[in-house]
Formats: C-alpha cells, structure tokens, sequence
C-alpha cells in the first residue's frame, strides 16, 4: 500500500509513519510516497488510496503538489477506497469535512472518517494513528 502525503513541518509525515506502522503490524507492506512523487497513473491500480495533507491555506489542501493531484482524482475513483488523514493547528477541522465530501462526490467509498491531529501526533494521537493504519489493513 502507498502512503501518499504532503507535509511542511512533519506534523503529517510522523502521522504517515505511524499509520504504516498499524498497517506493518496487520502483515502487510506500506510505503511513505510524497505526492509530488506520484500521478494518477501510479495509483490507479491501489486497492486502497491513503492520502495526507495538514489543513492549510485557510481550510485548504496545500495548492501546489496535493491540491491538483486530488483534482485530478476526479472521474477516476469511483468505487475505489479511500482514507485521508492530516495534521491541523488552529482551525475546527473544516478543511478535513470539505476533503471527505469531495472524495464521496468523486465517487470515493471512505473506509473510515478521516484522521486528525492537531500539530504533531503524541500519546494517545500516535496510538490514534496506528490504529487507524490496523484498520486500513484489515
Ligand atoms: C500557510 C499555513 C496555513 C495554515 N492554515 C491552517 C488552517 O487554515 N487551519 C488550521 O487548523 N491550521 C492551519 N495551519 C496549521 C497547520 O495545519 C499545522 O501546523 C499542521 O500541523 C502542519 O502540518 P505539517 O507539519 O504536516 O506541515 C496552517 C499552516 C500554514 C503554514
């Protein structure tokens, strides 16, 4: 499975980590792709898509890398599992609820709500985090 993730301060790479390891301790293999290293062609074929990006802007995705990567998912997921997971800092998460109802209008099945932690995942968040990475393999 392909963990595809933008992170500027790695707040949401230490998420990416964590939930490959839940994903690990399932039996299976999980690999940490930035999203500037990946195209629509590359994850066509991924059973599941986990995609994290921090809330920025305001309440948005990153614009340069993860917000046309996302846009070009359109037309191209429907049925296809997804979970999106990222770090916030300030805001209530809104950006998180708008990513969740735009993958479901692309077609997208979301196998969980998506996973948020505000800044840098630490005690009960990291055990948050691999968590969500055991279901995902399940
Ligand atoms: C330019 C910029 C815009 C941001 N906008 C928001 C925002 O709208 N809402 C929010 O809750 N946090 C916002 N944040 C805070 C980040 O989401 C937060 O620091 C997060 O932990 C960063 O994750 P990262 O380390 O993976 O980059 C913003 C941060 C930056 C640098």
């Amino acid at each position: 499975m392909k963990i595809i993730y933008w992170s500027q301060t790695g707040n949401t790479e230490k998420m990416a980590s964590l939930i490959k390891e839940g994903i690990e301790s399932e039996g299976k293999k999980a690999e940490l792709v930035q999203v500037s290293e990946v195209s629509l062609e590359d994850v066509k074929n991924e059973e599941i898509l986990i995609l994290g990006c921090p809330s920025s802007g305001a309440e948005e995705l990153e614009e340069i890398d993860m917000e046309p990567f996302v846009q070009s998912l359109e037309g191209n997921i429907n049925g296809k599992k997804v979970a999106l997971f990222g770090s916030w800092g300030w805001g209530n998460g809104e950006w998180m609820l708008e990513w969740e109802s735009r993958m479901k209008s692309y077609g997208a099945e979301l196998i969980s709500e998506g996973l948020t932690v505000q800044e840098y995942p630490e005690g009960e968040d990291e055990e948050k985090c691999i968590d969500f990475g055991k279901r995902i393999a399940k």
